[in-house]
């Protein structure tokens, strides 16, 4: 006879917690981990760039190689995060050897503990365990949470809650693609239907026995997991894939099903344009052998975010997409440092820029004369690289150098930063203060304007 497991909440702040592994299960467990404060040190000899960008952040150990036993001195936890049983075996023996408690993804049986099913609503968590069956665990869990999203309403019925691939899936799945702005069959008219009536109804319940695949592209919002859209997490929580970007709230990914495919989209090789063929392609290719793909974007898909170009790729091949707008970090970086973008007598209007071509590059846009002219609040995304010849070229064509301006990092996480400068020194400030990106210049008077 199994006993039941007996349940806890471990507090990691501070304790060293070993990841084994640095694929896509990593990926998925190392966010929460990394949440509650563990001092994780992860061993693998390769990494996914998801978590390489957490190495390179500073935010956990890497060890490059494989396990030996010695990297479990003063570990309180081990997560085992292979594929290889034997070698997943030899880790977990080494673990038990010493007492630690030892998660295994390989073999929940030979596990000395297991990972629950968990969902997040504030400081409350939830924790269910399926007695070693993850799917119940996550049914259960999926109606708690419900139950938890009273406020809601009736449109996040138990109908949505139906594993893909079951007709509960897949009506609900039709039902909210109905119920949205899709891109149709229609190829051409892809692009106008997205903010249109025209349904993928029809496609979702064509083909009379087998579901029809179809796109999402949900806008995940700036970093804190909880500002995605109630829509975009529930539909999320129907993918049968999901393709993140780097950006993404790591969390999110924590809470997925274990049979869902995750592409690491930040991963497909190739510059920029050949990558996003890549995942134009592979989003295609899913949504026609019939999953329900989630694109996962950080912030909104429509802002600097090629959500455009997607939809237009799938519309062509006759994909059905549904676009779920997100949180952008261009106004949410500001207001969580304090600054709303438009104030009553301080800035009728904002406008959003990308830096990432230099003024004076021919390959640029953007009118950075036209805006020095403007009075009122500019907001800069991807212009580190560039900020002090985007500072000079505001300033030459009249923008004032003292015009009040910051720098938010990483808004909306625990890591969160924010430099309060002027237009004419925040380019040396931002160099001093070494911040980094992901980051929001603002610029204008509404900085400083709610400081006491
Ligand atoms: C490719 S753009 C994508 C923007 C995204 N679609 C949005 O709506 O927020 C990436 C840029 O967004 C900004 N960004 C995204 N998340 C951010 C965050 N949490 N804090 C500060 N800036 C962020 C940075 O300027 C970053 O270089």
């Amino acid at each position: 006879m199994t006993a039941n497991p007996y349940p806890l909440g471990l507090r990691l702040h501070g304790r060293r917690v070993v990841v084994v592994g640095g694929g896509t299960v990593a990926t998925r467990r190392v966010p929460a981990l990394l949440d509650a404060g563990a001092d994780v040190l992860l061993v693998a000899p390769e990494l996914t760039p998801a978590l390489r960008a957490q190495v390179d952040a500073g935010r956990l150990h890497w060890v490059p190689r494989r396990f030996e036993p010695e990297d479990l001195d003063g570990a309180w936890l081990v997560q085992v995060a292979i594929d290889d049983p034997m070698a997943a075996a030899s880790v977990s023996a080494v673990a038990a050897e010493r007492r630690i408690f030892c998660i295994r993804a390989d073999d929940r049986t030979a596990a000395t503990a297991w990972t629950p099913a968990v969902t997040r609503h504030g400081p409350v968590t939830v924790a269910v365990l399926g007695g070693g069956d993850p799917r119940r665990a996550m049914t259960v869990r999926d109606a708690i949470r419900d139950l938890l999203a009273v406020r809601l309403g009736s449109d996040r019925t138990a109908s949505t809650r139906g594993r893909p691939g079951s007709s509960a899936g897949a009506t609900g799945g039709t039902d909210v693609v109905g119920a949205t702005g899709t891109a149709g069959a229609g190829g051409a008219t892809g692009a106008a239907s997205a903010t249109g009536a025209a349904s993928a109804t029809g496609a979702g319940s064509a083909g009379g026995g087998r579901r029809a695949g179809r796109v999402v592209l949900v806008g995940a919002g700036p970093g804190d997991p909880e500002l995605i859209t109630v829509k975009g997490w529930r539909l999320l929580t129907e993918a049968d894939v999901v393709v993140a970007d780097r950006l993404v709230p790591g969390l999110l990914l924590d809470e997925l099903r274990p049979d869902v495919e995750l592409v690491d989209a930040s991963k497909i090789p190739y510059g920029p344009s050949r990558a996003q063929e890549e995942i134009n392609q592979i989003l295609v290719d899913r949504a026609l052998a019939g999953a329900v793909v989630v694109r996962l974007k950080g912030g909104d898909p429509y802002v600097f975010g090629r959500g455009g170009e997607e939809l237009l790729a799938c519309a062509a091949a006759g994909v059905p997409v549904t676009v779920v707008p997100g949180v952008t970090s261009s106004i949410a970086a500001p207001a969580a440092a304090g600054i709303p973008v438009t104030h009553r007598g301080v800035a009728h209007e904002f406008t959003v820029v990308s830096g990432h071509l230099a003024p004076d590059s021919p390959a640029s846009l953007v009118r950075w004369d036209a805006l020095a002219g403007l009075h009122g609040t500019l907001v800069i995304l991807m212009g580190l690289k560039n900020l002090a010849a985007i500072t000079a070229t505001l300033i030459a064509h009249g923008r004032p150098p003292q015009t009040p301006a910051a720098v938010v990092q990483e808004a909306t996480t625990g890591t969160q930063r924010v430099l309060r400068s002027t237009l004419g020194e925040v380019a040396a400030d931002l160099l001093a203060a070494d911040l980094r990106p992901p980051a929001v210049v603002v610029v204008g008077d509404v900085v400083g304007t709610l400081d006491g």
